[in-house]
């Protein structure tokens, strides 16, 4: 699927590989500065199958399954990382297509390689968090699966292109999260289902105050005329990141709202 789909509202400015478009190329990326950080995160988004970690377990599971409520023809994963939700969604929904962007080149390239490529790949940095050896073999090569580096801010899609429009843990790491709502709210169909999921962890204190207490992004989505249907906060999310099981962890709400038919 990694031709030019007739969602694309606009042609790529670049290539990369050959085969991911890349819509925003001049993007300066946290992941695409430090080399270890994909593969870290790579470890972490597939942990219960590298490591046998299911601290991230929890909040995965319940935004698969909002995913695949209701059989979307079209789903699009915006900040897919290295792709771990479409990951578990794509082989069992053959019927669908997934469409899968990320500012960060290299995890594009992750979810490429991950998702459609169907690399096999060593994961050298977890030898430097006590984890030698750690190599990916369980990789996919799925044909309903289309990857590109994109700017959750101007996405290049016409507008009510996708049934199910995604965002997990990507909300806080926009520079304007509510730029990034409307967007998604754009390329969403009528009657489609946005999906969200986020830890409000954000760097900067304006957008505390703009977005925080949760109920502010609820009535965001409210005032935007799309009908919040699900809503659970304190979804417990834990980032594992070595071998004497360090983490990060967070507290996420998860969101399911509906836009209008
Ligand atoms: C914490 S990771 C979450 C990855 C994935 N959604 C998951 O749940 O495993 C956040 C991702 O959002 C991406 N991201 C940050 N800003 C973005 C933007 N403006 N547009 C698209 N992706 C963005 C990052 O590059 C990173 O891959």
């Amino acid at each position: 699927m990694n031709g030019l789909p007739d969602f694309l509202n606009r042609t790529p400015h670049e290539w990369m590989d050959g085969v991911i478009p890349l819509f925003a190329p001049d993007a300066d990326s946290l992941y695409d500065r430090r080399s270890a950080t994909v593969d870290i995160y790579t470890g972490i988004a597939y942990g219960h199958l590298l490591f046998g970690e299911t601290a991230a377990e929890p909040l995965y599971t319940r935004m698969v399954s909002l995913v695949k409520d209701g059989q979307p023809r079209r789903v699009l994963d915006i900040g897919c990382g290295p792709g771990r939700i479409v990951y578990d969604c794509a082989p069992l929904m053959l019927e669908s297509e997934f469409a899968c962007v990320d500012i960060s080149r290299e995890m594009a390239r992750r979810a490429w390689e991950i998702l459609v490529q169907g690399r096999e790949m060593a994961l050298p940095a977890w030898e430097y968090r006590g984890r030698p050896g750690v190599a990916f073999s369980r990789v996919l090569r799925q044909k309903n699966v289309w990857v590109a580096q994109a700017d959750a801010l101007d996405l290049p899609f016409h507008a009510g292109s996708f049934d199910v429009v995604l965002g997990a843990l990507v909300l806080c790491r926009v520079r304007d999260p509510l730029r990034a709502l409307v967007e998604m709210l754009r390329v969403l169909a009528p009657g489609g289902r946005l999906v969200l999921a986020t830890p409000f962890a954000f760097n900067d204190s304006g957008l505390w105050e703009r977005f925080w207490p949760g109920v502010k992004l609820r009535d965001y989505l409210t005032g935007f005329g799309v009908e919040v249907d699900y809503w659970e906060e304190g979804v417990e999310y834990e980032e594992v990141i070595d071998a004497n099981g360090n983490s990060h962890r967070y507290r996420v709400t998860v969101c399911g709202a509906r836009k209008s038919g």
